[in-house]
């Protein structure tokens, strides 16, 4: 499963970029209200130098024609661009015509395996349904995905990959990958706390000590490197 992370703060984007596990970046237009001055057109183009993989811009028009202007606009600033839409008739009639011009789409907002499949047969690059947002009104998020990968896997005519959004804890993002999406896509907050365990820094910690209370005619890994190098120079 690939990892892309669900944000539109630079910094943030920076920062887990320099892990090297990032396949791209979603964003949505409260994800971009939270960065407050910030152009949203620099900010997708700065986005696309940061990662190299799937960028979702989203749309704000509801009207067919308005969503293909402003598809059409967004897919020109760069390659890697996929159009969010939202998941309503107009979204999916506009899905089907950019599909044809060959434009990347990301189907968001979709709650339901019915949803999903019309998204789907439409043409949509990727459909992003919600785990946490469904849990939070008492229904199974992640039964939603297990469902869709599952129809999407009945038709080898299904390109559509399954993008588990609205991810909310580490544990989300392990049942995604049980269940088979092809990308989770995630706050910076939930990545942070998925790689982190007890057991590792405390094993880091009891290493290090060891290490430290080891008897000092030990040469450390660098000193015996650079030993090893006054040796070969030595020799050679
Ligand atoms: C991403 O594509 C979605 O917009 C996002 O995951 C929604 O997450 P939320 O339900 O936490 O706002």
């Amino acid at each position: 499963m690939k990892i892309f992370l669900d944000t539109a703060n630079l910094d943030e984007i920076r920062e887990i970029a320099a892990w090297g596990i990032l396949s791209g970046v979603t964003t949505n237009p409260s994800l971009l209200a939270k960065e407050q001055g910030a152009d949203f057109r620099e900010t997708i183009a700065e986005i696309c130098r940061l990662v190299n993989g799937p960028v979702s811009a989203e749309v704000i028009a509801t009207d067919v024609p308005g969503v293909l202007a402003e598809a059409r606009e967004y897919a020109a600033w760069h390659p890697n661009v996929v159009v969010k839409i939202p998941l309503t008739p107009n979204g999916i009639s506009a899905v089907s015509i950019l599909a044809r011009e060959g434009i990347k789409t990301n189907v968001t907002l979709c709650f339901s395996a019915n949803q999903a499949l019309l998204a789907a047969l439409a043409g949509a690059t990727f459909v992003s349904p919600f785990v946490g947002r469904l849990d939070d009104i008492s229904e199974d998020g992640m039964a939603l995905i297990r469902d869709i990968v599952k129809i999407f896997r009945n038709y080898a005519y299904i390109k559509t990959h399954v993008l588990a959004a609205s991810i909310r804890h580490p544990r989300h993002l392990v049942e995604a990958a049980l269940a088979g999406a092809d990308v989770a896509t995630v706050p910076t907050a939930v990545l942070k706390q998925a790689i982190k365990h007890p057991l590792t820094d405390a094993g880091l910690e009891k290493f290090l000590s060891d290490w430290n209370k080891r008897s000092t005619n030990h040469a450390n890994p660098r000193e015996r490197l650079e030993n090893s190098r006054g040796f070969a120079k030595i020799r050679g």
